[in-house]
């Protein structure tokens, strides 16, 4: 595994200045779900495909940008799910953004996932890993991830982090969504959540939510690259993930890109979740 950690924090090295001194702008290429892609999608993408490939112990990996997987080692225990750059299109507004990667062995369920690892790329990168705890690292000026320390939730948070188009919210939703701002929580949203679900876990709690819409029954977030991996996270520092009605971890996903109805915090505010939503 921390040849897997090595590569990681490789590719965060050269991701973080392909986004400081890069083009911003866009490839004439889409994704699987569609998405425009920004020509440093591509090349994070690439980057990361690099590193791994030197990596004897990933078998395959499978990313965000990519239709299916890529084989990579035969002998290898380890399949890794990623998002290379997730948040891509804050890039030209200069706000923070991330790489997430899912550790798994076997196949792509939740159950599967062995490790999870995300960077932040924000006025500082920062690195989190996720094994039977979750451990924070900070890059210095040599370019060395130095540990910080280790993330623990609150019982309860203030943070309040509501996403997807409102317009689209189910009237349940809604009324959590005010219930909670009621009880005096604070808005937190930035549209990256690898920054919005980082503050969260840092500031020791709250909730983080992308429901299912009318606009996107499933919700918009991907279980193998995005949910799954935070999912981890949640639970290790002391947290929850559900879709509402049950664990994240829980789930397995029928295609490399399927997406699943997510809320991510600390667990009063999940249990209150579960009181609408389950
Ligand atoms: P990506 O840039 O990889 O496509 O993902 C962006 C995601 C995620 O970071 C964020 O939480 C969510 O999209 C925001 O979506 P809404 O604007 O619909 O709330
Ligand atoms: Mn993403
Ligand atoms: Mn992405």
């Amino acid at each position: 595994m921390t040849e897997i950690f090595e590569a990681i924090k490789r590719s965060a090295i050269r991701i973080k200045e392909a986004i400081e001194y890069d083009d911003t702008g866009y490839s004439d290429h889409h994704n699987a779900t569609g998405d425009t892609q920004l020509k440093l999608d591509i090349k994070s993408d690439l980057i990361i495909e690099e590193e791994f490939q030197s990596v004897l112990s990933v078998k395959e990996i499978v990313s965000e940008e990519k239709e299916e997987a890529t084989p990579l080692h035969v002998n290898g225990k380890y399949l890794v799910g990623y998002d290379p750059l997730d948040g891509s299109s804050l890039i030209d507004v200069n706000l923070s953004v991330g790489s997430i990667f899912g550790i798994y062995e076997g196949d792509y369920a939740g159950s599967s996932l062995k490790a999870s690892v995300y960077v932040v790329y924000g006025p500082r990168v920062e690195l989190v890993i996720a094994t039977d705890k979750v451990y924070m690292y900070r890059l210095n000026k040599q370019n060395e991830f130095i540990f910080q320390k280790e993330i623990h939730l609150g019982e309860k948070g203030k943070l309040n982090a509501p996403g997807a188009t409102q317009k689209g919210w189910s009237k349940e939703h809604k009324a959590l969504v005010d219930a909670i701002f009621q009880d005096g929580y604070r808005l937190r949203y930035s549209g990256g959540m690898v920054p919005d679900l980082h503050q969260i876990l840092l500031k020791g709690g709250g909730l983080f939510s992308y429901p299912s819409t009318s606009d996107v029954p499933k919700g918009k977030l991907r279980m193998i690259f995005e949910v799954f991996p935070f999912a981890f996270v949640f639970e290790k520092a002391g947290g929850m993930a559900i879709d509402g009605k049950n664990r994240l971890l829980d789930l397995a996903p029928m295609h490399p890109h399927d997406t699943t109805p997510c809320f991510f915090g600390s667990n009063e505010e999940i249990k209150r979740v579960l009181s609408i939503h389950g």
